[in-house]
């Protein structure tokens, strides 16, 4: 009678393959004669916070057969897999390194538990840290709201803030004493001499001006849309990028956002059909930000731009003003297939959604649609509402340093989160705004 093998199973990222994941496999492997090894997938390890891996699945995958310790090689895809995998693997123990002590317990009730002591002195993310040149950001800021880049930079182990700046003394002490930051230059070359990249966080009217200089010293750049209000100035900042061969991206985190990038599959691939009509809406109440609306709208027109198009026939622009802001402005586009409504609040409230209804579907996001963290797919013909989501902490800001990551490492300037030409048409619309604006303060 053939005695049944003695099945183990561990799991690990195996980044930068070492000699810890070396012995752990081997020591996994004495506990049976099967050893099933699960290695997390991309999309996993992104949605779990785990943003700084630096190998591929396939690689990763490549060394842990390497050691000759698996048998079999499986791919962990979500949360709570590793309970259906010992049911359907059936597995005798389970092999777990000893920084997840307790973690696990819970396994103890399907298997075997074992936690194993880990190979002192070596981690991936060690090896991380002394193999990589962190990339180091710069930022320039004139209000109090750093937008999380601190705390979201620290998320992904290739970068780091190292420098601030500011040309409003009496905001240093408290951006210091906010984010517990201390390097912040009172010259703007120095500021330069020690960053990479910068990341602008001002007012608009001041966008350009930093941005050009940045670009001028051969840093990459990120800033808040639109760059400026001046078409002709948005091409010339995309040209000085390119001729200074760095990136130059606008800080949309959406469209970094996997779930985005499933909503403009599915409305680019025809799955609801043909759209009939796009609506948007947003608004904010922040009176410490001018010209607060040509930043709204921009935020609003992205998904419209990339959803829609550019080919509108006709636009319809109606704004009100309070003082001297825009507080509300409403834009009606007339598209061949469909038309778009967009309307921004300025310290008046529009409830913030996004619905795009097509012939065999309809997509919606109530509330904050610009966090990319989930839609609605309703079919008509179906009881069914689908959701789509990606789960994330923070403000998704990480999830464009992941981009910009990939970008540097494969040498590319040019963003497809936010294309140059899709940049530049928001900025042609906002500069049909401005003019109405200034005619309109002309008139009275
Ligand atoms: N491991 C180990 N000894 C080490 C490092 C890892 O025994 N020095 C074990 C872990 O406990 C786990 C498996 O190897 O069971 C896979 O670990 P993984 O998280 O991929 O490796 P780390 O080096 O811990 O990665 P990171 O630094 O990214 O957390």
């Amino acid at each position: 009678m053939s005695m049944k093998r003695k099945k183990v199973i561990t799991y690990g990222t195996f980044d930068l393959f070492h000699e810890g994941h070396y012995n752990i496999l081997k020591r996994a492997k004495e506990y049976g004669d099967y050893l099933i090894v699960g290695v997390t997938g991309e999309n996993y390890d992104i949605g779990r916070g785990k943003m700084s891996v630096h190998d591929s699945l396939a690689v990763r995958i490549d060394n842990v057969k390497k050691t000759g310790f698996a048998d079999e090689i499986i791919v962990e895809e979500y949360l709570g897999q590793k309970i259906s995998d010992i049911e359907k693997y059936d597995i005798d123990t389970f092999v777990i390194g000893d920084d997840w002590k307790g973690k696990f317990d819970h396994i103890a009730r399907y298997c075997n538990l074992v936690y194993l002591e880990r190979t002192q002195g070596v981690s991936s993310t060690m090896i991380r840290q002394e193999k990589f040149n962190k990339h180091r950001i710069g930022i320039i800021f004139d209000v109090l709201d750093e937008n999380k880049i601190i705390s979201e930079t620290t998320q992904i182990g290739e970068f780091e803030v190292t420098a601030a700046y500011t040309d409003k003394d009496d905001l240093k002490k408290d951006f210091e004493k906010k984010y517990d930051f201390s390097n912040i230059y009172d010259s703007f070359d120095d500021f330069l001499g020690n960053c990479d990249i910068v990341f602008i966080r001002c007012g608009v009217d001041d966008r350009a001006g930093f941005i050009e200089k940045s670009i001028k010293s051969g840093k990459h750049v990120i800033c808040d849309p639109p760059f400026s209000l001046s078409k002709e100035k948005q091409i010339r900042l995309f040209e000085l990028a390119k001729e200074n061969n760095v990136i130059l991206i606008d800080n949309v985190k959406m469209v970094h956002i996997h779930v985005f990038n499933q909503l403009l599959w599915m409305t680019q691939g025809n799955l609801i059909g043909d759209i009939l009509s796009f609506s948007c809406s947003v608004s904010k109440n922040d009176k410490s930000k001018e010209n607060l609306l040509y930043d709204l709208l921009a935020l609003t027109l992205c998904p419209m731009i990339k959803i829609m198009g550019q080919d509108y026939n006709s636009v319809d622009i109606q704004i009100t003003k309070d003082g001297n802001e825009i507080e509300f402005a409403s834009l009606d586009f007339k598209y061949n297939s469909g038309r778009v409504l967009i309307n921004v609040g300025n310290n008046i409230r529009v409830r913030n959604q996004l619905e795009i209804v097509g012939t065999e579907g309809t997509i919606r996001v109530d509330g904050n649609w610009w966090r990319g963290n989930y839609f609605e797919l309703d079919y008509p013909d179906s009881d069914n509402v689908e959701i789509y989501n990606t789960n994330y902490n923070g403000n998704g800001f990480k999830y464009l340093l992941k981009t910009m990551s990939n970008m540097l490492s494969n040498g590319r300037i040019v963003s497809t989160g936010v294309f140059p030409d899709e940049s530049i048409k928001i900025v042609d619309i906002l500069e049909t705004v401005s003019k109405l604006e200034e005619n309109q303060e002309r008139r009275n």
